[in-house]
């Protein structure tokens, strides 16, 4: 292989609407089922997450990838311009089509660029990730934007206290450039994996192709989240953890090698879990969900650039990327930075 790649800029944005867990509180109530502060902080670690304002096209998916891509611009110092290849990991789609990716190129004038969504939940960031990456070492691409950005709250089932309380919206962005296939920093390897055979898990029956929203599936519910939570759960603790492993082994490392863990941020008590099963200590994990809940593709690339950012992740060290999603997806990212 001549060629790596390597992340160069990262970015995030959220919008402005904090909800809290009181807010959730008052809404269900409306619906007559209960839930309360102390259960969702103690359950899931959630304190508060961010809604975009539907009325507001500033907080649409692709305006929050938009703003993501950006700060990730910026840091990289490239221009829109420059981009030859859009990944725009999302769910929650401004619209079925065109694709978000190609809304965002037309907002942000990336006009070189081919550009195409991902759909792999709370995945599509890694799965965006790792494509980018194999179009780097062919040499097809020069610079890559990856986007993971979702808008969930018009989904949100609000007659499922089980789901209704996690999910929140936000965006991440990374602009993923050729280097040497030696050089220190860069993407070491990547590995991916789908079950669709847990599909039941996390879906939303209506709206695509095979089941329309008629008058009657509205009534039920059908166009919102049906999650079984507690299912979910096991395997994510299962899967992160083999992951990681995996990861790390296949590139002949150990987790005592690590400087960072940035795990999927779905729940707080999934996270330690893993953790705790990896041997990891909390100081090397990076954490949002407290105040952003889980914003499904946007998780991982906001939580990297907070790290970035703030100077927790240091050029030279390892970083690794992990995540489960609906499908079921699994996914994990190892890199130098
Ligand atoms: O990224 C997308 C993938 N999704 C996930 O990763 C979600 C993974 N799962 C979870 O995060 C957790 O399973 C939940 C937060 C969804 C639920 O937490 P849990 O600790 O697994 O609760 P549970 O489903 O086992 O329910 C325990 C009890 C039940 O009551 P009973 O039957 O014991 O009386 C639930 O009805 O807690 C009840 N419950 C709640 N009570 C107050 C469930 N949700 C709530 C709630 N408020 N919001």
């Amino acid at each position: 292989m001549r060629y790596a790649a390597t992340i160069t800029g990262t970015g995030r944005t959220f919008p402005e609407k904090r909800v809290t867990n009181d807010d959730i509180v008052d809404r269900l109530e409306k619906g007559c089922i209960t839930t309360d502060d102390q259960w969702i902080r103690d359950r899931t670690g959630i304190r508060e997450r961010r809604f975009s304002s539907l009325k507001n096209p500033d907080e649409h998916n692709s305006s929050l990838g938009v703003a993501a891509a950006r700060r990730a611009l910026d840091m990289a110092g490239r221009t829109p311009g420059e981009i030859d290849q859009i990944i725009y990991a999302t769910c929650s789609p401004d619209t079925l089509l065109p694709s978000t990716a190609c809304w965002l190129q037309h907002k942000i004038g990336a006009t070189q660029a081919w550009a195409m969504d991902i759909n792999a939940a709370c995945s599509g960031f890694i799965y965006g990730l790792a494509t980018a990456e194999k179009f780097i070492q062919s040499g097809q691409t020069l610079t890559a934007l990856v986007v993971g950005a979702e808008v969930l709250n018009p989904f949100i089932n609000w007659r499922d206290r089980g789901s209704c309380i996690i999910f929140g919206d936000g965006a991440g962005a990374a602009v993923v450039e050729r280097t040497e296939h030696d050089s220190p920093a860069r993407i070491l390897s990547s590995h991916l994996l789908s079950d669709g055979n847990l599909w039941e898990m996390l879906h939303i029956p209506a709206g695509g192709s095979s089941m329309e929203v008629t008058p009657d599936h509205f009534s039920k519910n059908l166009h919102k989240i049906h999650m079984h939570g507690k299912e979910i759960f096991k395997v994510a603790v299962r899967t992160l953890a083999e992951f990681a492993t995996r990861s790390l082994e296949s590139n002949g490392f150990t987790i005592d090698d690590l400087d960072w863990f940035i795990p999927h941020q779905a729940n707080f008590r999934i996270i330690e879990a893993v953790a705790k099963r990896l041997r990891c200590p909390m100081e090397r994990v990076v954490v949002n969900v407290d105040r952003y809940g889980n914003t499904s593709a946007a998780t991982i690339p906001t939580a990297l650039d907070e790290a970035v950012r703030d100077g927790r992740i240091q050029k030279g060290q390892l970083v690794l990327l992990d995540a489960f999603g609906a499908g079921l997806t699994y996914g994990a990212i190892l890199m130098r930075w």
